[in-house]
């Protein structure tokens, strides 16, 4: 591991009109590291995050990459560095296939004449990529050609991050991941999770599940009402003592306010 995190988010606020939806939000995360991001409904779990992805400003607070500062004007900026976030609806494209939807916005041309303007999608590319990345998250699929709506829950989970890192992805941002999935496919995930800190990527990850966060976090970091009240090793923690800091029976620590560490 590297010294510096590779991101850290440091006492961010952010309003909505009257809406304080983060007032010292803080987080840290290390390459390679899974963390949980807990909280109650409204706590600004997802605010924080589209704070990381550049979708919002934030009004104060800083953000830093590799221990540098740095600002994300729009949800480009924030990708560019390496960084994707997968929503809660996953924003597939329903009627196209697994291949189309890894590729979508960032198709592969090819030009076979050399031509100006005579570009192609490179299909054979595009495919050939598609099963090498599903392979190397160990994803099972039954055609790479088979359309994004006929496929389960789980499945399509598991196209939506292989999409986030097909372009070198530092960090995955993963929104209730699987909140909509049946217990068999929730396993799948939570592996696909851990196949991705094991190639070294960093995982965040949003749920009420907090069987799910306790099964692959390695740190688990408590916002209550858009503060980072706790951060705990997951092996130093139990779900009461979660529990607790979620929804508000303890205090918050002064120590962790201000780091997120
Ligand atoms: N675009 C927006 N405009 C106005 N208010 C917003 C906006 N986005 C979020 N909020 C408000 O900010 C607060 C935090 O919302 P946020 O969605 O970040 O919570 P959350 O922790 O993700 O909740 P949940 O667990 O229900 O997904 C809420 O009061 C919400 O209504
Ligand atoms: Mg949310």
């Amino acid at each position: 591991m590297s010294e510096h995190p590779l991101i850290e988010l440091i006492d961010i606020h952010k309003a909505f009109g009257p809406v304080q939806a983060l007032s010292g939000a803080s987080l840290s995360i290390m390459p390679g590291e899974v963390v949980g991001l807990v909280g109650d409904n409204a706590a600004g779990k997802s605010t924080f995050m589209k704070v990381l992805t550049g979708v919002h400003q934030p009004d104060s607070g800083e953000i830093k990459v590799n221990g540098e500062r740095v600002t994300f004007r729009d949800p480009g900026e924030s990708r560019r560095t390496g960084i994707e976030m997968i929503y809660q609806n996953l924003a597939l494209a329903p009627n196209l296939d697994v291949v189309a939807n890894v590729f979508l916005g960032r198709e592969l041309l090819r030009n076979p004449l050399s031509l100006p303007f005579l570009s192609v999608l490179d299909e054979k590319l595009m495919e050939h990529k598609t099963i090498e990345l599903l392979q190397r998250l160990k994803i099972n699929v039954k055609s790479v050609r088979l359309l994004v709506e006929k496929m389960s829950g789980g499945q399509q989970q598991a196209v939506a991050i292989a999409r986030s890192v097909a372009f070198e992805a530092k960090l995955v941002i993963m929104d209730e991941p699987t909140a909509a999935l049946a217990v068999k496919e929730v396993g799948k995930v939570l592996d696909i999770i851990n196949n991705l800190r094991a190639d070294g990527v960093s995982v965040i990850i949003i749920s009420h599940r907090l069987q799910d966060i306790f099964n692959v976090a390695d740190r688990i970091i408590v916002l209550q009402t858009g503060k980072t009240i706790a951060t705990r090793k997951t092996k130093e923690t139990t779900m009461d003592e979660i529990v607790k800091f979620i929804v508000g029976g303890v205090q918050p620590e002064l120590s962790t306010i201000a780091s997120g560490r």
